[in-house]
């Protein structure tokens, strides 16, 4: 006999809009959300749709094979297929308007296999569900009548998951609108178990640190008069000038850390190691470039690195493959 589902949900009652925060959320109906929101680009993926490929390298420091049997970091230079993305489903949003940006890369191990990261410049998640995220894109999603989200049901939505407070507070007041993506500070928020040689796990989040010591965010009122695509061209002009390079910082959990919910930060102390270095080596604007037929499913990793049961993280690898799915076939029908 099934037993029945004990519902302690934080049912959000604002003008007639009820959430229950414990609901289960499916990738497939989160995939049809972000349709639903920002319009379908055939073979363009259905979220972080707008983006620039790029190639790089990688290299650990003898520091991160203490802690991880990885292929990826036992010290050998690790080709790198890359992208930096725009968050939302919008391909052709302005490069200025405020915004969530992503970095994501394939490394090309040693021994053939594959290790993915898929990472945000934001320092935590709004949400701690997939049922959140979810409920985001629907109360986000712009009312035909007015062509803007109908304010009673972010209303609800804010009460329902009253964890997104805690990133709104942590950024208030903070430009949200890229230097440049040379310039931004890449997190793995979802944490990650480490295992060594000796089969000691270790858990940990990621960040990748510009080499760069120059602000990361622009004055909004200074970033008006840019160019809608400005982001690529001053990757372009840095490019050319020199050097891009960020630095890969592996934090270490202590004690009582939250493991399983992204909406929460590490906070005081912790131990922090330097593990690699990610150099930038070309930016590729072309049709055909790598990246664009790459799923960067962060689930996708080699022995010595395990995912934690994180259930934002769980819920990632199977929302990215229906977007896979969709935009592959697109492509091959436009061919
Ligand atoms: C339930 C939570 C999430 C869902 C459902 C989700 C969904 C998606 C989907 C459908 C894509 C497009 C995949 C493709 O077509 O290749 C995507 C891309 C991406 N997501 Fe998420 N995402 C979630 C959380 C996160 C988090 C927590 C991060 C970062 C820590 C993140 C970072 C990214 C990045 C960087 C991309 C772009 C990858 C690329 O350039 O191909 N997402 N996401």
């Amino acid at each position: 006999m099934k037993k029945p589902v004990l519902c302690l949900a934080v049912a959000a009652l604002s003008a007639g809009f009820t959430l229950n925060a414990n609901a289960q959320a499916t990738p497939g109906q989160i995939v049809s959300a972000l349709e639903n929101k920002f319009g379908v680009y055939p073979g363009e993926r259905r979220n972080h749709t707008k983006g620039i490929c790029f190639t790089g390298e990688f290299q650990a420091t003898p520091e991160a094979a203490v802690l991880s049997r990885s292929p990826l970091f036992q010290g050998a230079v690790i080709p790198v297929t890359g992208r930096f993305s725009q968050a939302g489903g919008n391909l052709h949003i302005a490069d200025h308007t405020p915004n969530g940006h992503g970095m994501a890369l394939r490394f090309t191990l040693p021994d053939g296999q594959l290790h993915q990261m898929a990472m945000l410049d934001l320092p935590f998640f709004d949400v701690a569900t997939p049922e959140g995220f979810l409920q985001k894109q629907l109360a986000t999603t712009p009312d035909p009548a007015t062509g803007k989200p109908d304010p009673a049901k972010i209303q609800a939505f804010k009460q329902a998951f009253p964890e997104t407070q805690r990133l709104a507070q942590a950024l208030a007041g903070q430009s949200r609108i890229p230097a440049g993506y040379h310039r931004l500070t890449y997190n793995s928020i979802n944490t990650f178990i480490l295992e060594n040689a000796d089969g000691q796990a270790t858990p940990v989040r990621w960040s990748f640190i510009p080499g760069q010591d120059k602000p990361a965010y622009l004055d909004p009122e200074q970033a008006k008069s840019l160019d809608a695509n400005y982001l690529l061209q001053a990757l372009q002009t840095q490019l050319k000038a020199g050097d891009i390079h960020w630095n890969m910082h592996i934090t270490l959990a202590n004690e009582g850390d939250q493991l399983t919910d992204p909406s929460q930060p590490w906070s005081g102390a912790h131990k922090v190691i330097k593990a690699g270095t990610l150099q930038l080596q070309t930016v590729d604007t072309s049709a055909d470039a790598a990246c664009r037929s790459v799923n960067f499913d962060p689930l996708r990793l080699s022995d010595g690195v395990k995912a934690s049961d994180d259930p934002v993280l769980q819920a990632r690898s199977p929302a990215y493959a229906i977007s896979f799915g969709k935009r592959s076939q697109e492509a091959s029908q436009q061919q």
